[in-house]
Formats: structure tokens, C-alpha cells, sequence
């Protein structure tokens, strides 16, 4: 077992492939100082002998211990899955992640352990992990012999041999003769996530507008229609960052082309200049198949896989000469000033019976198969389009539908075409174990409170995107599709305008907050969105969760769905504070909580300073943010605020500070600044004690 890092333990099992995640990282690990502050458990948990393999025709196999006791998160962005001890879980790409298979946009062969460590499978291929419950047949005292069952009465007593049977976690990894494991130390479970995040070069940080709201027009809209409705929002002072063009901008989509629409965009600079004097950061949709019309299309050709995706090229992006063209055409031609970020569509696969994607069987130039560049893909592609950026310096933010291993550094965040909202919320809580970002986005909606309440969701996620993709109008306006489409609003329009500007004016006042989360993700691998799990591993209450979730170190989320007007909350440890009516809770209990359909159940931890902001409809270079503090409980408390430019790298050159603020029951609150932040992003207007005890 060789230390590969502080608290990280590599072993190399068998005869390596070429293709892994960990080979294809874009960002290189931390620097160990950064790894190395907390005590490292991992002799005391595994040995070598502990860890069993052997490879065959089929692939390999690799065992791994489970106590009894122990439970396991993680997998990627699984929506119906969380607590995945017991089961058996596929790591296969896929646009329909809504079942209990595995299958994911983002599956990701890596887990963590309430006993404190993590453990990556490096492998592209489509993993297979018994988590538990694999019965052999030479396992001792697992399983009882035979008993006489005829007497039995009862289902339970007739069953009663079925219980679990070996404990080990099985990881069946088809055609490779070999894998390298990692391992990642706790002691507790945060700390092996954030082992695994810096590992693989710490979490994103997103630029500070990426933190607001975003909008996406109907797939067909050129620059006069877009021009309308975002002038509609600025009209109606409804918080907009981010303007998305969906298919449309191109002139040829499904295959893309790469080149604007000459009709619908006569004038692509003198559009994306009227967006930019309202304060908009347009991105593009796109996928990486390339049209037979694309300029990329001959320079790609020798670089593509040999299988067609809707008559396009699928270029190998593993390839650094293909990653070059790809990025430097987009640098010349596409991301014109104005363009701040892509949404990288379809990078993952489709699994049904009419497959659009290229099949499994695919080779590349690089020697990958179908099956490890749709592992890869989304990755790969992220890393390209950085590559756009990289010059300038300017950091980005995008959409993408495919993620995996070692994808903590790439800015992007996974969204889906499946719709169900508790499904989201599983999405939002698991995918922060493995180093991604989920979106809930909103689309259309069978009633307002549906859309209240997916709003309400969104606004406390990575993105807070409103994907109106086949919408002409906004949703809020009209929920309908049919009657959206027909200019056909609804009555109570302005009404349902009103409480959705204050949900994104909610999102708005929080962006401080989140982007110090952020930060936080960046340097110390903590990831801003989390399952209580993930702080509290010795409560096994934590463990079911599927509908609550943390926001940075301060914030438990706690949604309600259409038709709910309650819930039950389970509270952590500590004291909690309602955010709406300050009412106080003691933790470590189960609570209920109502809230009509125009609000968000969400609870403070005691001890906190939730630093407020006067909302702003959209985010410039030199917003000043102005900021409320608000106290929650007696005694002494104090937060921290990054501060930069919030859009450019010079933060890893050194150029950033924070803003450290105190309070103290005698002494009132105070702010001060440490480090070299460029600019003063915010302004402290007034502390606020909360104290309804
Ligand atoms: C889908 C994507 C949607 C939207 C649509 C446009 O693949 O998931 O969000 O972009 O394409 O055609």
C-alpha cells in the first residue's frame, strides 16, 4: 500500500488500464500541507490482507471489509438511493438515473463509511458493488445450514435463513484485469470526503455571479425574443444573472454545428453587448457531437470515435490535440465577449431501447471503448471548455449532464431531463459525497404550489436555474406548458410573480453566505451542500434521511413538497432556530414543522452569524454587498466571508481575504479583515440578535 498523500493510501491490484478518472484528472491533488491537520485512522481500520482480489475472463473482483453496524454513502448522484448499505448498486452512465440500480449521470465508484474512510475503485468500466448481503459459499457462520422449515407457520419464520449473509463490500469490475484502490482516512466521515475532494484538487469556486439566479429561453428563441423577456425581468426587478440560450443559437444542434444562427442572431456581438449593459452573462447550450457542417468537423474526424452520434462526430476528447481544436475554436468563435459559460447537454448515455448515444462497442484513437468514454465523457468535456477560459483567467460556471470521479475542481453542475421532485432532493443531498453539484432545476408545473415549492428547492441548491427550455414565456406567468406556449397567462400572474421574486430575493440575500461555503469547498474540500450524515456519523438517526439537507456549516434545509403543508424534521445535535418565526428547537429530536405554500422551512443552528444581504436584481464587478447579520442564541460567536474579485483566478495567486465577523453579548458585533482581497465586496450594516427563548 503505498501513501500517495496524507491520510490517502493507493494499492495497485493486478494489470492497470489506461483509461481511469484518476489518470484523466484535470487538477493535480492539494499540496499535502493541506491534507495533512487531523490524525490519520486508516492502520487501524485496514490493512493490506484486509483488502482481497483476483481477476478472471470476466473482469476483476475486489473485496473490501464491513462491520457490522457500519453503514455506506456515496455512488455519485443517486436519486433513490442514499444509505446504500445492503444493496447493489451499477455504475453505469445513464440519462435515467430515476431507479435503484445505480445507474446515474454521474455514477462514481466511491464510497465513505460511517466508521470514518472513503474507497475509490479507480475504473472507467460500469462497476458492479455488493454492498453487503453476497452469500459464498465457503463464508463460516454467516449462513446457517438447512433447517427443518416445514413446521414453520409464518412467512417470517419460513424466511428467517435469508437474513444478510457475508459482510464485505464486492466490487465486480468488468474486462479489467486490475484496478488501483484508494483510500481515504477519516476520522470521520467528513473528513474522508474532504480527503477524496482535495485529493482531487480541492472543490470549485464558482464566480461569485454563478451564485445567483439563472434563466433559461425557449429552445427556439433568437436574439429579439431573448432581448424581450430579459428586459421583462429587469422591468419587474426579478433577480437574473445568468441568461441561457438553449439548441436554437446554433444552425445546426442535434449534431451541433458550432456557429451562431445567421437569422435568429444576425448580430451575435451586438446581442451579447445589449445582454452584458443589463447586466446578463450568457451561456450556451451545446453538446460535443459534431455536425458534418461543423468548421470542427474535418480537423476532428481522425480524432472521433468510430460510431456516429445523430450524424456527428464523437470527438475523443482524451485526446490532447482534439481537447486543443475543440477549445480553441470555441475560444475564437463561440465564446465571444459576453459568453461566460456552456451547458455541456447528452455527455452521458441512454439506456432504454432506442439508444441515441454511441453503443459500448465504440473504439477510439486513444484505445477506449464505448463503455469508458461514457465513463469519461462528461469529464473530459468539462476539461476542454475550461480550457476556453484558462487564457483570460476568468472563472466559469456551466451546466453538464455527466460527471464522475475526481470531478470536485471541474465548475459544473449535473441537471436531468427526469422530473420528480424527491427525486431532486435525493440528488441534491448524495451528490455532495462525491465531490459534485446537482441542480433542481424548474420547468413547468402542475399547480402554483408545485411551482412555490420547486422554486423554494432550487433556490437552495448549486444552481438556481429556471430551465424554461420549451417555455416562451416565464413559468411563474403560466405554469402550463400548452397555455404558456399560447401566450395564454394566468390570471393570478402578478401575484405568483410577487412570491417569486422574493424566493429569488432569498437566493440573492444569500449569496455571501454560500459563496464562503464555497470557498470552504475549495480549500478545505468541504462540500457546501450535504447530507446530515455527513456531520453527524454517530447519529444513526441521520442515516434515513431523504428529504433534509445541510447548507454550508449554518443552514438545514428542509423542503416541502405539492400537497404538504407539514413535515417532520429531524434536528442534528445542538440547538436550531426556525428562520421564519425564530422559534428555538433542541436538537437531536423529530419535530414537525408547517408552512403554507409561500415558504421554506429552513433552521439556523444555534451559535451561528447568518450574514444577510440587501437583495440585488443581478451582480456586477463592483457590487457591494449589504449585509444584516443575524445572531442566533446568547454567547460568543464569529463567521468568516471570502472576499475577491469573484470572477477572476487571482485568488490562487493569493489575491483574496476574509472578512471575520464577531459578536459577543457585551461587546456587540464587530467585522475585520485578513488576507489581501482585492476589493471590499461587503458592508456590515447592523447586527440582529436572535433569541425568541
Ligand atoms: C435536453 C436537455 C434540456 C434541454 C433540451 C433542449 O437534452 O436536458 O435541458 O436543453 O435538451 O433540446
Amino acid at each position: 500500500m503505498e501513501r500517495v498523500a496524507p491520510g490517502v493510501y493507493k494499492l495497485a491490484l493486478g494489470t492497470l488500464e489506461e483509461h481511469t478518472p484518476v489518470r484523466h484528472r484535470y487538477v493535480a491533488a492539494l499540496p499535502s500541507e493541506e491534507l495533512c491537520d487531523w490524525p490519520d485512522n486508516l492502520g487501524e481500520l485496514f490493512g493490506e490482507e484486509r483488502i482481497g482480489f483476483r481477476a478472471s475472463d470476466r473482469g476483476c473482483v475486489v473485496e473490501l471489509p464491513l462491520e457490522e453496524g457500519e453503514h455506506l454513502f456515496g455512488f455519485g448522484l443517486q436519486m433513490r438511493t442514499i444509505d446504500a448499505t445492503g444493496k447493489r448498486l451499477w455504475m453505469r452512465v445513464s440519462d435515467r438515473p430515476d431507479t435503484e440500480l445505480g445507474d446515474s449521470h454521474a455514477p462514481v465508484p466511491f464510497y465513505v463509511s460511517t466508521r470514518g474512510y472513503g474507497v475509490l475503485i479507480d475504473t472507467a468500466r460500469y462497476a458492479t458493488f455488493y454492498l453487503g448481503g453476497l452469500g459464498r459459499l465457503d463464508d463460516r457462520g454467516a449462513v446457517s445450514e438447512p433447517a427443518d422449515r416445514a413446521g414453520a407457520t409464518s412467512t417470517d419464520e419460513l424466511y428467517a435463513s435469508r437474513g444478510p449473509a457475508g459482510r464485505r463490500v464486492v466490487v465486480d469490475v468488468p474486462t479489467a484485469q486490475g484496478v488501483d484502490v484508494y483510500l481515504f482516512a477519516g476520522p470521520s466521515l467528513i473528513e474522508a470526503v474532504r480527503r477524496y475532494n482535495l485529493f482531487s484538487g480541492g472543490g470549485c469556486l464558482p464566480p461569485i455571479w454563478g451564485l445567483a439566479m439563472a434563466y433559461r429561453g425557449l429552445n427556439v428563441f433568437g436574439a429579439k425574443e431573448t432581448l424581450k423577456v430579459a428586459r421583462y425581468l429587469r422591468e419587474h426587478d426579478i433577480p437574473c444573472d445568468c441568461w441561457g440560450l438553449e439548441p436554437g443559437w446554433q444552425t445546426r444542434s442535434y449534431s451541433c454545428s458550432f456557429v451562431w444562427h445567421p437569422e435568429r442572431f444576425p448580430d451575435p456581438d451586438a446581442f451579447l453587448a445589449q445582454m452584458s449593459e443589463m447586466g446578463y452573462r450568457v451561456n450556451l447550450w451545446e453538446h460535443a457531437f459534431t455536425h458534418p457542417e461543423s468548421p470542427l468537423y474535418g480537423p476532428l474526424k481522425p480524432l472521433s470515435g468510430d460510431h456516429r452520434v445523430w450524424q456527428g462526430l464523437v470527438p475523443d476528447l482524451s485526446l490532447p490535440e482534439a481537447r486543443r481544436l475543440f477549445a480553441e475554436y470555441h475560444a475564437k468563435e463561440v465564446a465571444r465577449p459576453g459568453v461566460a459559460s456552456f451547458k455541456l447537454d447528452e455527455c452521458d448515455n441512454q439506456t432504454r431501447t432506442q439508444p441515441w448515444s454511441f453503443p459500448e462497442l465504440s473504439r477510439f484513437p486513444s484505445g477506449m471503448d464505448g463503455e469508458q468514454m461514457h465513463s469519461l465523457l462528461g469529464p473530459l468535456y468539462q476539461q476542454a471548455l475550461l480550457d476556453v477560459y484558462k487564457p483570460s483567467g476568468q472563472r466559469t460556471y456551466g451546466l453538464v449532464r455527466a460527471g464522475h470521479a475526481m470531478a470536485a475542481p471541474l465548475p459544473y453542475v449535473l441537471y436531468s431531463d427526469v422530473y420528480d421532485h424527491r427525486d431532486y432532493v435525493r440528488a441534491l443531498m448524495t451528490a455532495g459525497f462525491s465531490g459534485l453539484l446537482w441542480t433542481p432545476e424548474v420547468r413547468d408545473c402542475k399547480s402554483v404550489e408545485e411551482l412555490y415549492r420547486r422554486v423554494q428547492t432550487v433556490v437552495f441548491s448549486p444552481l438556481a436555474n429556471i430551465n424554461a427550455w420549451y417555455l416562451k414565456n416565464p413559468p411563474w406567468l403560466q405554469i402550463d406548458r400548452k397555455r404558456n406556449n399560447a401566450d395564454d397567462l394566468m390570471p393570478e400572474r402578478d401575484e405568483v410573480e410577487a412570491v417569486i421574486r422574493r424566493l429569488f430575493e432569498l437566493r440573492m440575500s444569500l449569496v455571501p453566505y454560500l459563496y464562503s461555503a464555497f470557498a470552504e469547498y475549495r480549500f478545505l474540500g468541504l462540500p457546501p451542500f450535504r447530507h446530515p450524515v455527513m456531520d453527524h456519523p454517530e447519529d444513526p438517526n441521520t442515516y434515513g434521511l431523504e428529504d433534509e439537507f445541510m447548507v454550508g456549516r449554518d443552514l438545514l434545509v428542509a423542503p416541502l413538497f405539492a400537497g404538504e403543508h407539514e413535515r417532520k424534521v429531524y434536528l442534528p445535535e445542538g440547538g436550531w432556530y426556525e428562520f421564519h418565526t425564530n422559534q428555538h428547537y433542541e436538537g437531536k429530536q423529530t419535530i414537525t414543522v408547517t408552512a403554507g405554500p409561500e415558504r421554506i422551512p429552513f433552521f439556523v443552528r444555534a451559535g451561528a452569524i447568518l450574514p444577510l444581504a440587501e437583495p440585488v436584481t443581478h451582480i456586477t464587478r463592483d457590487t457591494v454587498f449589504r449585509l444584516t447579520c443575524r445572531v442566533y442564541g446568547p454567547g460568543t460567536h464569529f463567521a468568516r466571508l471570502f472576499e475577491d474579485d469573484g470572477e477572476t483566478d487571482a485568488y490562487e495567486r493569493g489575491e483574496y481575504g476574509w472578512v471575520r465577523l464577531d459578536w459577543s453579548q457585551h461587546e456587540g458585533g464587530s467585522a475585520s479583515r485578513e488576507g489581501h482581497a482585492p476589493m471590499r465586496r461587503y458592508e456590515v450594516v447592523g447586527y440582529e440578535l436572535i433569541d425568541a427563548r
